[in-house]
């Protein structure tokens, strides 16, 4: 019995178009025929995109399960990203067109940005900040936050941002975790229109952070806070009156550069550490490859927010150090109304997009008519990141926001990766819906089944085969666990808990997680794969399938399903959706119980938490909901799923 089965075949595939492929940064094997020699694959990467202060000594110091990069190479990240921009004649370059939910707007051109540092790092500094000290950031996508960070890469501070939705129990957390002795936060931020207190809960996370002793509070809502004398002081105030140079800390390449928390959904979060020359070097060639950079043409917009590792290494670090414009946007996609992305696409000329599948299936619940109401052809490649896109997700996103021309790249990568790990070359590789293709160039990935052994051909679980430079460092006090978590499972591979399949052509598609995979009468099934399925059906706009205990299967499959806009639930709908599954991979992932619902429950980052749609399968007690994006969606499924909505089969 294979270790994941392969059920859900995809025929489609599109190869790059002639007239993007005209102007693509690759457009044949090369960089990936470089990749097979990998240290001197990156070493070249590493001379080539980063400036240096002084050399390494070794590329690679591999001691299984930790390594060291560049080692002994000295830089610091803000030059990267904004001194040697400005001294190379850019200053007046875009780095940010930033928009404000309420519809204010700011520019913000390389040379203010390097200026704002500055200011502010000479600014943290007079607050007693210095290297190697840990800084906790809270704020909404407002600019103070690139400040912040690239201010504390100037002065060699590691960063933690936490995002602004978490609570003030988990931002103590982690600001315990870390021994933080610097906060930098906002009154609030807006969200859906109205303003969303962020000082009032740092004020609670406060109580209980006895190494903090200084709060940075920048206005944002103007919503009145309250300010401890001695304590808490306003952005402005520790940027005023400061010089605009700031002379660069010079730093180690493994000197760390930020810790990002992973919220285990049970366990302790994990202070997840970042170093300094590995990581920038990595982000800096993905993006600049995966998605074509062009910087002097190029309106780049990556729609997430910086307080997960996308918005740091894809809002942040990669974009800055390429020198690329930007669009950040601080608030919702539908306010004040649903076609709020497709008017900033349209009002900047947004050349490339990045985003989670949650996000284009959202849209395609809402309906085309709000993509269609603006025209979005400044648009030439799409991105995809967070979680497998179901094929349909992906044809839309294609068709509809890329108008058919725009290559998509499904990008697989996680917190502990860095940067983007497993990615089409847009310019170079053939798209197949669904598939985030191969590993990219100096990168090996490789499917294993239960064994270890090597699988050619089927499912299994995603494990990468060699160090990278982006690659986590350990987690934060806590290196056993961090052996145990990633180095343990396999053999000299490292392994987080991806399922995956390889198809007759070597295509790589992530299934999911493999703490979802489910067993009916011995089948072990992906979620993903059912939930293709269903996606694939033409009125269903989203889907989460779980298993639930049967007598006679084992598990059964329940699957929680979002119709598109205006689509009624009522009829057969439940039995066609059915049959459709069971003719698209199979009567065995047929779902036994089909659950109409208008919201799947999500994680603040949009995933969707299927270990609670679990509890409510198997009739248990909801587990922990703290990283629930909306807790009432759970409450109302449970009410459909009792209320005998269900289409038993
Ligand atoms: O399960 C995979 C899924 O997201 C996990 C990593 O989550 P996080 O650390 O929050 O980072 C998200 C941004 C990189 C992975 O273990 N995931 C991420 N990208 C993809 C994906 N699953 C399928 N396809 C992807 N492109």
């Amino acid at each position: 019995m294979p270790t994941i089965e392969d059920f859900y075949s995809e025929e489609r595939e599109i190869a790059p178009a002639e007239e993007f492929a005209r102007q693509a940064l690759v457009t044949d094997r090369s960089l990936y025929e470089a990749g097979e020699d990998y240290e001197s694959f990156w070493e070249a990467q590493a001379k080539s995109l980063v400036s240096w202060r002084e050399g390494w000594s070794r590329v690679l110091d591999w001691q299984l399960p930790f390594a060291k990069w560049f080692v002994g190479g000295k830089l610091n990240v803000s030059y990267n990203c904004l001194d040697r921009h400005v001294e190379a004649g850019l200053g007046d370059r875009v780095a940010f067109h930033w928009e404000g939910e309420p519809g204010d707007t700011r520019t913000i051109t390389y040379a203010d940005l390097l200026g704002d540092v500055c200011r502010f790092a000479n600014g943290l500094k007079s607050l007693g900040v210095s290297k190697g000290d840990r800084v906790a950031i809270y704020m909404p996508m407002i600019p103070e936050l690139p400040v912040a960070m690239l201010a504390c890469a100037r002065i060699g501070a590691a960063h933690s941002v936490v995002f602004g939705g978490f609570s003030s129990e988990a931002l103590a957390d982690r600001i315990n975790d870390a021994k933080s002795e610097v906060v930098i936060t906002a009154d609030g931020g807006w969200r859906r229109g109205k303003p969303i207190d962020l000082k009032a809960n740092v004020d609670i996370a406060l109580e209980s952070t006895p190494t903090v002793k200084h709060c940075v509070v920048a206005k944002r809502t103007n919503t009145p806070v309250s300010m401890v004398e001695g304590r808490d002081v306003l952005f402005e105030e520790v940027m005023s009156g400061q010089d605009g140079v700031c002379e660069p800390e010079w730093m180690d390449s493994e000197d760390l550069l930020f810790l990002l928390y992973t919220s285990g959904t049970t366990a302790k979060p994990k202070g997840i550490m970042h170093t300094t020359g590995g990581y920038l070097t990595q982000v800096a060639f993905t993006h600049k490859y995966v998605f074509d950079l062009h910087p002097k043409n190029d309106v780049y917009w990556c729609a997430a927010d910086i307080g997960w590792v996308t918005g740091h290494s894809y809002i942040v670090y990669g974009p800055l150090a390429n020198a690329a414009t930007s669009v950040m946007y601080e608030g919702t996609p539908d306010f004040p109304d649903k076609d709020r992305w497709w008017s900033i696409v349209e009002r900047y000329k947004v050349t490339k997009l990045y985003a989670a599948p949650t996000a284009i299936r959202t849209f395609m619940k809402w309906g085309e008519q709000f993509p269609k109401s603006h025209d979005l052809s400044s648009l030439k490649l799409l991105g995809s990141v967070g979680e497998p896109i179901n094929p349909e997700a992906w044809m839309w996103y294609y068709e509809v926001i890329g108008g058919g021309r725009c290559p998509v790249v499904d990008t697989w990568w996680q917190t502990e990766t860095g940067g983007i790990m497993i990615s089409p070359l847009p310019g170079v590789t053939t798209l197949k819906p669904g598939s985030a293709t191969f590993p990219l160039p100096g990168i090996g990935a490789e499917v294993v089944d239960d064994n270890g052994a090597t699988v050619t051909k089927g499912g299994g679980y995603l494990t990468l085969t060699h160090p990278w430079p982006a690659m986590l460092r350990g987690i934060y006090g806590d290196s056993e666990r961090y052996k145990q978590t990633y180095w343990s499972r396999f053999e000299g591979r490292y392994f987080a808990g991806d399922g995956a399949k390889v198809d007759d052509d070597g295509f790589l598609w992530l299934l999911g997680r493999i703490d979802d995979v489910m067993n009916v009468s011995g089948h072990r099934i992906s979620t993903t794969e059912v939930e293709s399925a269903l996606v694939d059906f033409p009125s269903v706009a989203e889907a989460a399938v779980v298993g639930a205990s049967d007598d006679t299967t084992g598990q059964a499959i329940v699957a929680f399903v979002t119709l598109k806009a205006g689509e009624p639930s009522s009829g057969d709908k439940g039995e066609e959706i059915r049959t459709h599954v069971a003719q698209k991979i199979g009567a065995i992932a047929r779902p036994k119980t089909i659950i109409f619902t208008d919201e799947l429950p999500k994680t603040r980052s949009g995933k969707i938490m299927r270990r609670l749609l679990a509890d409510v399968a198997n009739g248990r007690d909801l587990g922990d909901t703290t990283t629930l994006a909306d807790p009432a969606v759970v409450e109302e499924i449970r009410n459909r799923a009792g209320s005998g909505s269900s289409d038993e089969g």
